[in-house]
C-alpha cells in the first residue's frame, strides 16, 4: 500500500468540547462530552492535547450521546489536562482496543475494580445486569475518599460489596478477602477486573487455583493505540495490548511473563512493581 494510502486510513483525533466536568474523589474528575462515541465497555480513547502529548484513558460513560472519561490528576500531562475548563476543546481518536466480553454459559460473575478501574466495569455492569447476568460487584480503594462512583453503583441491580484499606468506609480489608468469601458461598462462572497491575495478579493467581475463569483489564505504555509503535508490547507473546487487549483472558494471561511483575516506561525501560 503507498504510503499516503496508508495515511488516510490512520484516525485523526476530532477536536471535542468538554461538555461538563464532574468532581469524583480528591484526585478524580470525569469530563465529558457530546458525541456518539459507539464505544464497548474496556475500550479506551486517546486524549490529545495540542502540543504536548496524547494518553489512553477508558471509557467511563457511553450513552450514545455523549461519553465520559473518568481521569486522576497524577503527573504532568493530567495536570495540564486538569486546567481545562468547560468550553475548551481536547482531541479525541476511538474508541480502540478489545472489550469485556459477555460469556455465553457465565450467569453468576464477580466483576472487582479498584481506583478508575471501577470506570469501565460500572459500565459493563449496567449491560449485563439487564441480560440476566447476577452481578457480584467489589469496589475498592484505599480509603473513603478515594472510592470511585460508589452512588452509582448503589443504583445497579448488583451485589455490591465496598472495602477499604483502612477501614474508612464498607468492610476493612482489600478486594481478595471479599472475593475469598463470595467464592465460600457461590458458583463464580467468571471474573471481570480492572485496577492496580498487582491488585490484578492477586485476583488472577485466587482465580487460577478456583479454576475460575478471568478477564482482566492489562494497562500499558501506549504512544500510537493502534498497533504500530509497539510500546504497549508484553513479554511473553509480544502482543500489543493496544490491539490484543486491553481486556485480556487467563489462557492469554498465562503466557505473558511480565504480568504481575513489571510494565516498560515511555522510554521502553523496565519499571518494576512494588
Ligand atoms: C488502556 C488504558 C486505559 C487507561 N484508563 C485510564 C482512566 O480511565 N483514567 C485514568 O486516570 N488513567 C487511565 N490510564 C492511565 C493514563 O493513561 C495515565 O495515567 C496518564 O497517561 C498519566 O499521564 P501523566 O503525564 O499525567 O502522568 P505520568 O507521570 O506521565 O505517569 C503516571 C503513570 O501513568 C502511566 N502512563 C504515563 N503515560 C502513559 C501512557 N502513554 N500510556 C499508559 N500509561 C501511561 C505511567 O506509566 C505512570 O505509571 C489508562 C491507561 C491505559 C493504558
Ligand atoms: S501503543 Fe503503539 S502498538 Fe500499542
Amino acid at each position: 500500500m503507498k504510503i499516503e494510502n496508508y495515511l488516510d486510513k490512520l484516525d485523526k483525533p476530532i477536536m471535542l468540547k468538554i461538555a461538563d466536568r464532574v468532581k469524583e474523589t480528591s484526585n478524580v474528575d470525569t469530563f465529558y462530552f457530546n458525541y456518539c462515541l459507539n464505544s464497548q465497555p474496556g475500550q479506551f480513547v486517546m486524549l490529545w492535547l495540542p502540543g504536548i502529548n496524547e494518553k489512553p484513558f477508558s471509557i467511563a460513560y457511553d450513552t450514545g450521546e455523549l461519553f465520559g472519561l473518568a481521569i486522576a490528576q497524577v503527573g504532568a500531562f493530567t495536570e495540564e489536562l486538569f486546567q481545562k475548563k468547560v468550553g475548551e476543546r481536547v482531541g479525541i481518536r476511538g474508541p480502540y482496543g478489545r472489550p469485556f466480553w459477555k460469556e455465553k454459559d457465565a450467569k453468576n460473575v464477580v466483576m472487582v475494580g479498584g481506583g478508575y478501574g471501577v470506570a469501565p466495569l460500572a459500565t459493563l455492569a449496567e449491560e449485563l445486569t439487564t441480560k440476566g447476568v447476577k452481578v457480584h460487584f467489589i469496589n475498592g480503594a484505599r480509603s473513603k475518599g478515594l472510592l470511585l462512583f460508589t452512588d452509582r453503583l448503589k443504583q445497579l441491580d448488583v451485589k455490591l460489596y465496598t472495602t477499604t484499606n483502612d477501614g474508612s468506609y464498607g468492610e476493612k480489608g482489600i478486594v481478595t478477602d471479599s472475593f475469598k468469601k463470595i467464592l465460600k458461598q457461590e458458583k463464580i462462572d467468571l471474573v471481570y477486573c480492572c485496577g492496580k497491575e498487582q491488585m490484578e495478579k492477586a485476583m488472577f493467581d485466587l482465580c487460577e487455583e478456583a479454576g475460575v475463569n478471568a478477564q482482566i483489564s492489562v494497562e500499558r505504555y501506549m504512544k500510537c493505540g493502534i498497533g504500530i509503535c509497539g510500546a504497549c508490547s508484553v513479554d511473553g507473546t509480544g502482543a500489543p495490548t493496544c490491539q490484543k487487549g486491553p481486556v485480556l483472558e487467563s489462557a492469554t494471561l498465562r503466557k505473558i511473563t511480565e504480568f504481575g511483575k513489571y510494565h516498560r516506561g515511555g522510554s521502553g525501560k523496565k519499571e518494576y512493581f512494588r
